[in-house]
């Protein structure tokens, strides 16, 4: 095979549930037509819709249009999280290089647009394989190309899936030098027990002696965590209801886009910043034939952030059976990464 060629045919990792996202919805009322990913996604939106506090999953934010629309989030002034990570890491990147050693695999579950893994790639000794995995095809393959051409002696094996779901390594022994990479606070996005779960998945991933570089966004002044959520230009606002849009286009949903509000509001119990649909007034709303209801106010809960101190998150890195090795933050604490290994 061309060295410089993705090396998108070859199986190192198998995931249970991958969703893809360009399916369509293509009859009006007729159950049996969805296709199997898109019967997933209506299972779990109609599940989400038909609790008390009526949520819906966030990990269907990230089609090809909210994927962008999330590049867009990373770009903008209100949004500290993307830069103040991008920094650290260029501060911090030789000394990572050194833990790291060389020949590494490098393993980064929602890639994205694969911007930050450039900056540890450029430092890193002799890196071997790099395996970006995303749940958004089209992003993943469009990235992962563009990585290639900037990393030529890198193998590079895009996995597209839900990386959520059990990922299990078929490829070498445990012997190599594994990292998984997940920058970004996305660790965030999971609630305390799926965190600490998923950094147990992580943890099988490595094997005994690789590591783990992960971002996390740290607890601050509630105004500017909200600030960051609720950004002037309307992009959260738009990726927010990206969902809706979505649930209309692949469910057969009728969901009025102007009927509902985006905010973000920071829940100081729980340490985390929730993003809310509003409905603008009473309504309702039919997705695949399944009528719901809303009163006015009546919120749709889309996704979390948890903000974690040091210490709270060492505390959830242990109940998962890892340790630190170095914590990094930036001067105004805004942000941390930490160097996981097996406790
Ligand atoms: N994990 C990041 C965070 O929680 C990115 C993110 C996920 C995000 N969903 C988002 C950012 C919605 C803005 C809006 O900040």
């Amino acid at each position: 095979m061309d060295e410089q060629a993705l090396h998108s045919n070859q199986q190192a990792f198998i995931t249970d549930g991958s969703i893809s996202n360009n399916t369509k919805f293509e009859s009006n009322n007729d159950k049996s037509q969805l296709s199997s990913e898109n019967q997933i996604f209506l299972d779990e939106v109609l599940e989400g819709l038909n609790k008390p506090q009526k949520s819906l999953p966030c990990k269907y934010f990230y089609d090809e249009k909210g994927s962008q629309l999330f590049e867009d989030i990373c770009e903008l002034d209100e949004y500290y999280v993307t830069r103040t990570e991008l920094a650290l890491l260029e501060d911090i990147k030789k000394e990572l290089a050194e833990m790291i050693g060389s020949r590494s695999t490098i393993i980064e579950p929602g890639a994205g647009a694969g911007i930050k893994i450039q900056t540890l790639l450029n430092a890193l000794d002799s890196p071997e394989l790099y395996v970006p995995m995303d749940i958004s095809e089209d992003f993943l393959f469009y990235s992962a190309q563009i990585i290639q051409d900037k990393f030529p002696h890198i193998d590079i094996l895009p996995i597209q899936g839900d990386f959520t779901q059990p990922v299990k390594w078929l490829g070498k022994n445990d012997s190599e030098n594994k990292v998984v990479f997940f920058p970004g606070s996305t660790i965030g996005n999971f609630d305390k027990k799926s965190a600490t779960d998923f950094l147990i998945n992580l943890g099988d991933m490595i094997g005994e002696n690789g590591s783990i570089i992960i971002g996390v966004d740290l607890i601050k002044d509630t105004n500017i965590l909200e600030n960051a959520y609720n950004d002037d230009s309307g992009k959260t606002e738009a990726f927010n209801k990206n969902l809706l849009a979505r649930i209309n286009q692949q469910l057969d949903g009728n969901f009025d886009l102007s009927q509902f509000k985006h905010e973000a509001i920071f829940n100081h119990q729980e340490e985390r910043i929730e993003m809310h649909l509003i409905s603008q007034q009473e309504q309702s709303v039919e997705i695949n034939s399944e009528k719901f209801d809303f009163s006015k106010h009546e919120t749709i809960h889309t996704e979390n952030s948890h903000k974690y101190s040091v210490d709270s998150f060492l505390a959830l890195a242990a109940d998962a059976n890892l340790k630190s090795k170095k914590i990094w933050t930036d001067e105004q604490q805004l942000f941390s990464i930490h160097y996981l290994v097996q406790s």
